[in-house]
């Protein structure tokens, strides 16, 4: 069967519905683009989902790294405390029978924190009555050898001559003693608190 030729009226019609078909439907992507933005869009997610990641860490390192703040109790109310050097000041009062102590104040002035005193050893040192194992219920407790020396001993550390200018803490409730002490040595005590309780080991 012979095929119709077209005139120039149908074929005018046909470019119209081609023409009009092409603008209704949505523009083709090649599949090759198509790939490549979905890989971008796949990447971008993934950098997204690791930000978060990071984010939440860092919150939560942030969160663990703020200490909460210490709720200290009142500090208890304290003056200024000066004691100038006076030798009537010794007084026989104080722990030990053999020693002179020149309290300096701070017990009161720091409404019993510390306390802290001048310690004259009489001599000659009496080994019987002054070499005693013993322990005080401190917080913290210091001396410093004024003048003199005393030869001390303190579990974990054996003995030890303290000479003018030595110094040494004894930790709570450490076991001690006095071994020995030259007739003038003269010592500071700090301790914390004013107020302790001592326990004798040996009679
Ligand atoms: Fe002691």
């Amino acid at each position: 069967m012979a095929r119709k030729k077209p005139t120039r009226k149908s074929a005018s019609r046909a470019a119209s519905r081609a023409s009009s078909s092409r603008a209704a439907s949505p523009k083709k992507i090649p599949a090759r683009k198509l790939a490549k933005t979905k890989a971008v869009k796949t990447k971008a997610a993934k950098t997204n989902a690791k930000a978060a990641v990071k984010s939440s860490a860092r919150k939560k390192l942030a969160s663990k790294g703020r200490a909460p703040v210490p709720v200290r109790p009142p500090r208890p109310k304290q003056r200024i405390a000066i004691s100038h050097y006076r030798d009537e000041d010794f007084k026989a009062d104080g722990l030990r029978a053999y020693a002179h102590y020149r309290d300096l104040g701070f017990a009161d002035a720091s409404s019993g924190l510390a306390q802290a005193h001048v310690i004259r050893l009489i001599g000659p040192c009496n080994p019987d009555e002054v070499s005693k194992l013993h322990y005080h219920d401190v917080e913290f407790q210091m001396v410093y050898v004024l003048k003199g020396w005393v030869k001390t001993y303190m579990e974990g550390q054996g003995e030890t001559l303290m000479q003018q200018g030595s110094a040494w803490t004894q930790p709570p409730r450490i076991r001690h003693l006095i071994m020995d002490y030259s007739d003038d040595v003269e010592l500071l005590e700090v301790i914390l608190p004013a107020k302790f309780r001592t326990v004798e080991l040996s009679a």
